[in-house]
């Protein structure tokens, strides 16, 4: 079968059409998976998804992914809930720019979300395309993250004085579950070669990304700034919009993504998976 896919136009994401993802055959995988490599980011509007349905197409592309910081939806050990009631108060979670779970040894290769209430207006995801905003960086920055280590940590985030931690809003929807696992720290490169691709992609960003192995604090932070201000320029970027029973896909390991605004006044509930490291994908040449 040939898919009907319309790329977004914009540094990366395509929508496809006419599938149900509910009955694919490992044929239909296989093109999905070569659509998701190609385009990073692949929307399938009027998916009518239960569940267990959002599980068994996660399933198709990788084990599940480790959660942490977070409990799942009732009845549920991989499903989380990305919520947002239309009277709550609390500061907009993921609205910063940030590869899921990049602090992790094996970070999850991709995300599903999927749209179960969107509200009319706003409530856009943003995406920036990694290997893009690589390939075009100027060398004299390049240069200077070339062959650098990352030091990755959820702290910021996730730690008991981290922006979702003691002090966060009383009314905030979503089960967030801040700990002091989060202080812990992972390597990563800075550039990293995609294992199936084989292209070279930025990976992740300032926020996760808190210092470089061996660099001083201070030129760490200045340095990761310049590349954080190039990485995330509008025209690496790609924005969804939203609708209801749309499952979105990307590849965590060559996109950004953060949280939009802009729909006060109206509920937003969207569940979750990620798309566990999996080793039995074959590796690029
Ligand atoms: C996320 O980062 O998982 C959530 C993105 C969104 O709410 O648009």
């Amino acid at each position: 079968m040939t898919l009907d896919i319309v790329p977004s136009g914009q540094a990366c994401g395509a929508t496809v059409r006419g599938l149900d993802l509910r009955t694919i055959d490992d044929e239909l995988v296989a093109e999905i998976r070569a659509a998701w490599l190609e385009h990073k980011v692949l929307a399938f509007p009027d998916q009518q998804f239960t569940d267990d349905d959002l599980e068994r197409f996660t399933l198709h592309f990788g084990p599940f992914g480790q959660e942490p910081f977070f409990a799942p939806i009732d009845g549920r050990v991989h499903i989380a809930a990305i919520e947002r009631r239309a009277d709550e108060t609390s500061p907009l979670f993921a609205e910063n720019w940030h590869s899921d779970w990049s602090f992790q040894e094996n970070p999850p290769d991709g995300t599903c979300l999927y749209g179960k209430v969107i509200p009319p207006h706003g409530g856009d995801t943003l995406y920036a395309n990694q290997t893009a905003a690589l390939a075009a960086m100027p060398q004299e920055l390049r240069s200077r993250i070339e062959g650098k280590i990352a030091v990755h940590s959820a702290r910021g985030g996730y730690a008991p004085d981290g922006a979702y931690g003691d002090n966060d809003a009383d009314d905030r929807s979503m089960r967030i579950r801040p700990s002091e696992e989060a202080y812990a720290t992972q390597l990563h490169p800075v550039i990293r070669t995609h294992r199936e691709t084989g292209e070279e992609s930025l990976f992740s960003v300032l926020g996760y990304i808190i210092g470089i192995d061996g660099m001083d604090d201070d030129e760490a932070r200045a340095l990761l700034a310049e590349v954080y201000a190039w990485e995330t320029r509008e025209e690496f970027q790609y924005q969804h919009t939203w609708e209801p029973d749309m499952l979105v896909m990307w590849d965590n390991r060559c996109v950004l993504h953060r949280a939009t605004g802009g729909y006060d006044g109206y509920d937003r509930l969207l569940h979750r998976t990620t798309i566990g490291y999996n080793a039995a994908v074959p590796a690029s040449a």
